[in-house]
């Protein structure tokens, strides 16, 4: 079911209501169900791509927030998604992995997902073209080199070529503040760490965290030789065209800051509380 512009369906829902031929029942904005495309109901409803199902697009190469284990999406942000789906009444459905810079058009395309959720920062420039939910986690960027490289900082490193994941905020950051520099976007974080390793590339710019699990787990010959505090926030991608769904996710997230199931999920990925 593809539900692209609900502004169009505001008008047919409208009529269909006018003629009696669907029940139409006033904006009541406390239902978490999800509006049948067919039925034509307004924007004040949660517009689900699957009944009963949040059906989530990922980039799942980005550990802790989001990977693969077999076939199975795991991770802090893959935990949240489930128990915010749950606190909602529903379930969260995890797409194949999507490729990063596809995520943002696919959601505000509509049909295929009713969330992104790939440790996407909250910028202006995304904010045009979707809406964000409240902040789920912050972030920061991180250099990695190979040992010996001889780079201590960033600094070290302009004209040299640096590998970053494609659409994000470190191919950006890296572009905007490393001279003269190379920045080569890749389709996955694991290839932007065979790039490294494989010296066809002198450096890495991604997400701190991520890159501390790549090289903890992975690459442990490898250096990351600067954190930049770029003081990112993490948050849940969603069409602008489901304004009710931004709205019951907030509310799920308040929750589980409320209740505690925030903090648990937390600790379990990142070993202590978040606060
Ligand atoms: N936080 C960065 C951004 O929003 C990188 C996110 C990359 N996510 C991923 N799942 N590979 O641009």
């Amino acid at each position: 079911m593809k539900l692209k512009k609900l502004g169009a369906l505001l008008g047919a829902g409208a009529l269909v209501c006018a003629l009696g031929l669907v029940g139409c029942s006033g904006s009541d904005a406390s239902s978490s169900s999800s509006a049948p495309a067919s039925s034509g109901e307004a924007a004040d409803e949660v517009v689900l791509v699957n009944d009963g199902k949040l059906t989530v697009a990922a980039s799942l190469d980005f550990p802790p927030f989001e990977n693969l284990e077999g076939e199975e999406a795991v991770g802090f942000e893959v935990d949240m998604m489930k128990a915010l789906a749950e606190q909602m009444g529903l379930e969260a459905e995890y797409l194949p992995s999507t490729k990063f810079d596809t995520i943002i058009p696919l959601i505000s395309a509509g049909g295929k997902a009713d969330v992104g959720v790939s440790g996407f920062t909250i910028t202006e420039d995304r904010k045009k073209e979707i809406d964000f939910t409240d902040v789920l986690i912050d972030s920061n960027q991180g250099v990695v080199v190979n040992p010996d490289s001889g780079y201590t900082s960033a600094d070290d490193l302009a004209g040299k070529t640096i590998a970053t994941q494609s659409g994000t905020t470190g191919y950006d950051w890296a572009v905007e503040n490393i001279p003269n520099a190379n920045v080569v976007p890749y389709d996955e974080m694991t290839a932007v760490f065979s790039a490294l390793q494989s010296n066809q590339a002198d450096a890495i710019v991604a997400d701190l965290p991520v890159v501390q699990y790549y090289v903890t787990n992975a690459y442990p010959e490898m250096q990351i030789i600067e954190e930049i505090p770029t003081g990112e926030q993490y948050a849940i991608v969603v069409s602008k065209d489901n304004p009710k769904l931004t709205e019951e996710l907030n509310a799920a997230l308040e929750e589980l800051k409320a209740n505690g199931k925030y903090d648990e999920i937390y600790a379990k990925w990142f070993g202590e509380s978040a606060q």
